[in-house]
């Protein structure tokens, strides 16, 4: 597995004299990565998507709308549909290019996004990368997790123009955002629910 990047944290919690050590791993998976050359422990997409099902349906409920209700990453109409099952979603972050941050081979971050997207062709400019989706676990949060797969994020794609959305009321993420000098670049309104605005922030270089 190729690692982009050494993670400076401090561990969690001081490892157990009997526990292994803490390890922690920053790595990128492209979106046509070759998983015979990585390691054992993703040995298939189909193990990434086992692997990515848990951290994102821990924390799914925490979006708007929750993210199993959507039909994919992407999608414009972020009204939630309650017959979808979350397959469609995990499906689609696995086939992305995916930044992971694992805490002793379990993946405690993940931040996930396409390259080249032409789907809003009025709000991206060429040569971007779009970040769909940024999860850390709950127990591993203020740790600058987050900060630290931006950080690679930024490093692979510094040549691109950088965008991702959220919703008004994300705080945390916005706060994150502004920190990073990412700017608002399109609002829409109402967008998912009343007072709850979609919101786009992009980092343009270009
Ligand atoms: C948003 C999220 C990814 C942040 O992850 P994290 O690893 O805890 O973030 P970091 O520790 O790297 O924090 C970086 C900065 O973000 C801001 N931030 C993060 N969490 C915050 C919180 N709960 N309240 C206020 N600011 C917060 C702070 O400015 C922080 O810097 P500081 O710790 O120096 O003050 C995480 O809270 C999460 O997974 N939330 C649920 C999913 C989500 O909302 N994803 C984005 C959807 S679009």
């Amino acid at each position: 597995m190729p690692a982009t990047d050494s993670p400076t944290l401090t561990p969690a919690a001081p490892a157990q004299a009997n526990s292994e050590p803490n390890r922690y791993v920053l790595c990128h998976i492209p979106s046509n990565a070759d998983f015979t050359q990585l390691s054992n422990k993703f040995d298939g997409r189909e193990m990434l998507v086992e692997l990515l099902r848990e951290i994102i349906a821990d924390s799914q409920d925490e979006f708007v709308p929750p993210l199993f209700s959507r039909n994919s990453t992407t999608q414009s109409n972020l009204i939630e549909n309650l017959e979808n099952t979350g397959d469609a979603y995990v499906c689609a972050v696995a086939s992305q290019e995916n930044i992971l941050f694992l805490h002793n081979d379990k993946i405690v971050g993940v931040l996930s996004y396409i390259k080249d997207t032409n789907q809003f062709p009025n709000l991206f400019k060429p040569e971007n990368a779009y970040l769909t989706t940024v999860i850390v676990d709950k127990d591993y949060r203020r740790k600058r997790i987050a900060q630290t797969m931006y950080q690679a994020f930024e490093q692979l794609n510094k040549r691109g123009n950088l965008y991702t959305r959220t919703w008004s009321k994300n705080d945390s993420h916005i706060k994150l955002l502004l920190k990073r000098g990412y700017a608002e670049v399109h609002r829409i309104a109402d967008d998912r629910g009343k007072g709850i605005d979609t919101v786009y922030y992009g980092k343009e270089t270009k």
